[in-house]
């Protein structure tokens, strides 16, 4: 496993494409989204951020939001904590958001026809959303070999499921923000439990289905088995345990050294929403409500 600012060189082209910083950016843009915020602008840079604000209509200016070293950014109106976005502050409202790492690996993610974000709060609604579009696509476009599709080129950050034998076609990529450059284990949680969750919902409704391991490439399966370890073994079960799970991650000891363990609560509780943030067709930067 790699970090997915280093991955943008090596991946070979899919065709849906999630994205995940479980601490703390897909958390928060996902939460924003929830909370009624018409669109989410991602950024790479402070000056970028304010550009876009200067650019933007003054009866619809837009907020600015996000972190730089874990901390709120001066001059901002929100940093990066998922409960400072509520509807009484964002709702009907165009965010622009720039952060460390997670707005670098959805721009590293970029060539894709879809890209949503995923986080523990709208875990099954991202499984349901990829599972449709993944369909969706079999329609259009015909099933490539399975065998190929799970493992040719699969860059080092993604996991991937290819997915014939549900009749799905395409590839999907999961792209784990890190840290600065390095895999960390709550991206990785993730990712394997939302492989997991898709396993469990194909496996009640596809008729050729054959397992996640069948799918998966082997970054893949190197999360679902981290995810799988993490329930059986740690015995993370439900929203609390899994915060105190992620508090032993190197994003989450990050949170707390930063002073921002209530944070780890937030991004650590399980399906509270079922929206889905999903690439604007038209501005590919902007997120909007799938
Ligand atoms: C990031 O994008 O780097 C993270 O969201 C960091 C943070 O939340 O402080």
């Amino acid at each position: 496993l790699c970090p997915s600012a280093v991955a943008d060189h090596e991946r070979s082209r899919a065709r849906v494409c999630v994205v995940i910083d479980v601490l703390r950016a897909t958390t928060v843009i996902t939460t924003a989204i929830a909370a009624g915020a018409r669109s989410v602008t991602t950024c790479l840079d402070i000056e970028q951020a304010w550009e876009i604000k200067r650019n933007a209509d003054p009866d619809n200016s837009p907020l600015l939001c996000g972190e730089r070293a874990c901390r709120p950014i001066e001059g901002f109106d929100y940093g990066n904590s998922p409960s400072e976005y509520s509807p009484a502050g964002v709702s009907g409202r165009e965010l622009v958001m720039t952060t460390t790492n997670g707005t670098r690996a959805i721009e590293a993610a970029s060539d894709c026809d879809v890209m949503m974000l995923a986080c523990f709060a709208n875990l099954s609604a991202v499984a349901d959303a990829i599972i449709s579009e993944m369909s969706v696509g079999s329609e259009s476009s015909a099933a490539p070999n399975r065998q190929s599709d799970a493992t040719e080129q699969a860059g080092p950050t993604e996991q991937m499921a290819g997915s014939e034998p549900v009749q799905t076609s395409g590839r999907l990529r999961i792209v784990c923000a890190g840290t600065d450059g390095a895999v960390t284990g709550e991206d990785v949680l993730l990712a394997g439990a939302l492989i997991a969750v898709c396993h469990r919902k194909l496996s009640d409704t596809a008729r050729f289905y054959e397992g996640p391991i069948d799918l998966v490439n082997d970054s893949g399966a190197i999360a679902l088995a981290a995810w799988q370890h993490c329930i059986t073994h740690d015995k993370v079960v439900d929203s609390d345990s899994l915060a105190r799970r992620l508090a032993m991650t190197d994003g989450g000891r990050n949170m707390v050294a930063a002073g921002y363990e209530q944070d780890l609560v937030d991004c650590g509780s399980i399906d509270v929403f079922d929206s889905v943030p999903q690439r604007d067709r038209v501005s590919p930067a902007r997120f909007v409500l799938r």
